[in-house]
């Protein structure tokens, strides 16, 4: 399957959003990756609701929402009418994790349980049936552009294990840090989905960038 790539709105211009939005629809690049954060499970407070129904009115491909919010059920409805397709909820934020991934279920959209980089993989053993994709995160969330942590590759071989010895499977998605440089590395461990915020925005030729990184395997 060719890598699915979803660059990150958080690292746009907002002052530019709908070029920005538009530059994404006329690239290779597969999804929007949209990072909502409360500014209490993680120290930033990223954009909510009305930014994301602008982004919605441009975006032309799947809205891949990560959700870096406490109790996430609370706004489930919410992000269902506001376009997602895909909905990442936080393990280290649900309590009812299994209750979460029914409820983002029931409005029909796919849904995602990102992992913290201190968060083993292991800890979705019981859950990784109902689970449409596991998001590694591969910096402590919070922030665009920082440095990839190293240890993301040894959980992608982890998560693969679990899959084996689960017979299960699912969307393997890689958020944080990425670019041209770690992307083949990445695949070929099996990641499915890779996420680049400042790699893509801040490049000189966001269109050329998002096409190399579609085209390493
Ligand atoms: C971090 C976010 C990421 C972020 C990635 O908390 O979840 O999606 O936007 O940004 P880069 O690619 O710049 O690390
Ligand atoms: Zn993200």
């Amino acid at each position: 399957m060719p890598t699915i790539i979803a660059p990150s709105v958080l690292a746009a211009d907002f002052g530019n959003l709908e070029r920005d939005c538009k530059m994404v629809n006329s690239s290779d690049a597969d999804w929007f990756h949209i990072d909502i954060m409360d500014g209490v499970f993680v120290p930033n407070i990223s954009f909510g609701m009305p930014v994301l129904a602008a982004i919605q009115k441009q975006a032309q491909k799947p809205l891949d929402v990560h959700l870096m919010i406490v109790d996430p059920d609370r706004y489930v409805e919410t992000f269902h009418k506001l376009g997602a397709e895909i909905l990442t909820v936080h393990y280290e934020a649900c309590n009812h994790l299994h209750r979460s991934l029914q409820l983002i279920k029931s409005f029909g959209m796919k849904a995602g349980v990102a992992l913290n980089p201190h968060t083993p993989v292991q800890q979705l053993k019981d859950t990784i049936q109902d689970i449409d994709l596991v998001c590694l995160m591969s910096v402590n969330p919070g922030f665009g552009g920082q440095s990839f942590i190293e240890k993301t590759y040894d959980k992608i071989k982890e998560l693969k294990q679990l899959f084996e010895d689960t017979k299960s499977n699912c969307l393997i998605e890689i958020d944080g840090g990425v670019t041209d440089q770690n992307a083949a590395k990445l695949t070929s461990c099996g990641a499915d989905v890779l996420v680049a915020g400042s790699h893509v925005f801040k490049s000189a030729d966001p269109l050329s960038t998002i096409k190399t990184l579609k085209n390493i395997n």
